[in-house]
């Protein structure tokens, strides 16, 4: 309450003007409502027949993708429950890369289930524990129906990396683009006791419009999207031998303000001379170390590119930090900050360093490392929204290999897994006392939100398709799917439809996580400073603020020092 009185009628401001609280069923109506909204608009993105969207932001960018996380990212959601499944959707990013829609479907489609009880009165708490418990069981009959891969075998991880692809924009050249993620990952992949880890960021993707998808190339070593400094050094240089240089070739700037009087022609001179001196001798000592290529995180003087070309060394300036750690990797250098501590073992070895043209750019290829710890996906398509949403698809498709070299287990696509996971959950609620057998009944229902959608987006029968999916699941066809590129229910293993077992089981417990705590909240309290000017237009739901357009006039009265009649402690 904003307002409330003592006994001697004072009364007491506890919020601030203006602020915006709701209580009990209809914080949570509101809540499960905006929740609702979200993951309506990225269900019919879900799955190969789903729909893209074009986002625009307040400058006028245009953005077209079906990636979950980036759809809630673009949209810029106001109302804090609806910031709950943007949350989840983005941990899901982080953490697996792929299952982004389907989280926030699952999440949607566990608090409208929950909404149906809490109509029958099963209070949110049951409903809770019902949700934790049959999460924490789906998760474990998922690993039950898991088969084991080996992690670095690749036709398993193409398959894998295609089927992300599946829901793309890059479908089409799946089979192409998937050899190129495979063999990136497979590259910088580490081995430690039969266990692999791979480090992501070992991958550099870039991009540039122009060409098709199909002419994108992956590339052993780091493409640089810098150019050679100065038109009289080599534009090529075989047996590479690269200093990588994390200080500048330039004078050091005085921090103190320092005025030097100058009176004849001949003190300017020695002046210029001795700062020529100074660039001179930077140089020598990279010429020393037997260095033929400079690749500087910092500038480069005029001077000291003059000295460089001299020497025939090809250098690049204000390469970034990322790529300097990358270069590292891929070519086996050492970063160095003293020029003095630069010797001929610091140096990184690359086959070729290369100058090219890049449609209007001129880019630095670094290209043949010796064991290249570090490799570069150079994406091309025909335009810019094109090939950001291939970026994003390769980044998905990236992850998941990442996730069944580390954790080598697979499910079946398709919904396959979801609805086993539903049919077993709903045999082992039967062991549930009380209420939350029926919330347990209820998250089975929820799982099946993913399989209805598949079917939706391809415009198939979806409750046909349910049941027949059950009834071969029952009989024990655990990899039966919706195939939904044939328009029918099949096994999703012979089809190649296969995904990691921790996007599915991320999936789970994300959205029940963020279900769960939705559903245990009872007040939401907005200051004023997070209120939304005009509820409906930021993702409030229609009624939504039933109830609420009262307290907030109760805030305007606290602050006003007034007191609504009946208040008084
Ligand atoms: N050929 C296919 N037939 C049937 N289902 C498929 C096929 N290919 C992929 N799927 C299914 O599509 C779903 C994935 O869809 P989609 O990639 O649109 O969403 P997501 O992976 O949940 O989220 P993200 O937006 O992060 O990719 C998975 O359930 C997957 O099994
Ligand atoms: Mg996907």
């Amino acid at each position: 309450m904003s307002a409330q009185a003592t006994k001697a009628s004072m009364p007491v401001v506890i919020l601030k003007d203006g602020a915006v609280q709701s209580k009990g069923r209809v914080a949570q109506k509101n809540n499960i409502a905006a929740a609702k909204i979200i993951a309506e608009i990225v269900q019919t993105s879900l799955g190969p027949r789903g729909m893209d969207k074009m986002l625009v932001d307040s400058l006028g960018d245009v953005t077209i993708t079906n990636d979950g996380a980036t759809i809630l990212k673009e949209i810029d959601v106001q109302h804090p429950a609806a910031k709950m499944l943007v949350e989840i959707a983005k941990t899901t990013d982080n953490e697996v890369g792929d299952g982004t829609t389907s989280a926030v479907v699952l999440a949607g489609a566990l608090l409208e289930q929950a909404e149906s009880l809490i109509t029958q009165d099963v209070h949110p708490t049951v409903i809770v524990d019902g949700y934790r418990k049959a999460s924490k069981k789906a998760i474990q009959f998922l690993s039950e129906i898991a088969e084991k891969i080996t992690p670095n075998d690749k036709s398993s991880l193409l398959k894998i990396a295609k089927t992300s692809m599946q829901t793309k924009l890059v479908r089409k050249d799946s089979v192409y683009l998937s050899e190129l993620v495979v063999k990136a990952v497979l590259a910088v992949a580490e081995s430690k006791n039969e266990k692999f880890s791979v480090d992501i960021d070992d991958i550099k993707v870039e991009k540039k419009a122009g060409g098709s998808i199909a002419s994108s190339i992956i590339i052993q070593g780091i493409v640089l999207d810098k150019e050679v400094i100065h038109s009289g050094m080599p534009s090529t240089i075989h047996d590479g031998k690269i200093a990588l240089l994390n200080s500048a070739l330039e004078i050091d700037k005085t921090e103190t303000e320092a005025k030097i009087n100058i009176s004849n022609p001949q003190q300017m001179k020695s002046f210029l001379d001795e700062e020529n001196r100074i660039l001179k001798t930077m140089v020598d000592k990279i010429i020393a170390s037997g260095a033929n290529v400079v690749l500087c995180q910092k500038g480069i003087d005029d001077m000291a590119q003059h000295y460089l070309a001299k020497a025939g060394i090809l250098a690049v300036r204000r390469v970034k930090e990322s790529d300097m750690a990358k270069l590292a990797k891929a070519t086996g250098g050492r970063v160095i900050t003293n020029l003095d501590d630069l010797f001929e073992k610091d140096l990184g070895l690359a086959e070729t360093i290369q100058e090219r043209k890049v449609e209007e750019d001129n880019w630095v290829f670094v290209e043949g490392c010796k064991h290249p710890k570090s490799v570069t996906l150079l994406l091309r398509a025909g335009s810019k929204r094109v090939v950001d949403e291939v970026e994003r698809s390769i980044h998905d498709s990236l992850m998941v290999v990442r996730d069944v070299m580390e954790l080598p287990l697979i499910v079946a696509g398709g919904g396959s897994p979801e609805t086993f996971a539903a049919t077993k959950i709903r045999g082992w609620s039967k062991s549930l006392e009380g209420r939350e057998q029926l919330a347990a009944e209820k998250f089975a229902d929820a799982l099946e939100s993913i399989p209805i959608a598949l079917a939706e987006n391809a415009g198939m029968d979806s409750i046909n398709t349910l049941t027949s999916l059950r009834s071969r699941q029952i009989k024990g066809e655990k990899w039966t799917g919706i195939d939904v590129m044939k328009s029918k229910v099949g096994n999703m293993k012979t089809s190649d439809i296969i995904e990691p077992l921790a996007v599915k089981q991320q999936i789970i417990s994300a959205a029940s996580e963020a279900a769960c705590m939705l559903l245990r909240i009872d007040d939401v309290i907005q200051t004023a400073a997070s209120t939304p000017h005009n509820a409906h237009d930021d993702g409030m739901p229609p009624g939504g603020m039933d109830g609420m357009g009262g307290m907030g006039g109760m805030g305007g009265m606290g602050g006003m020092g007034g007191m609504p009649p009946g208040m008084g402690m």
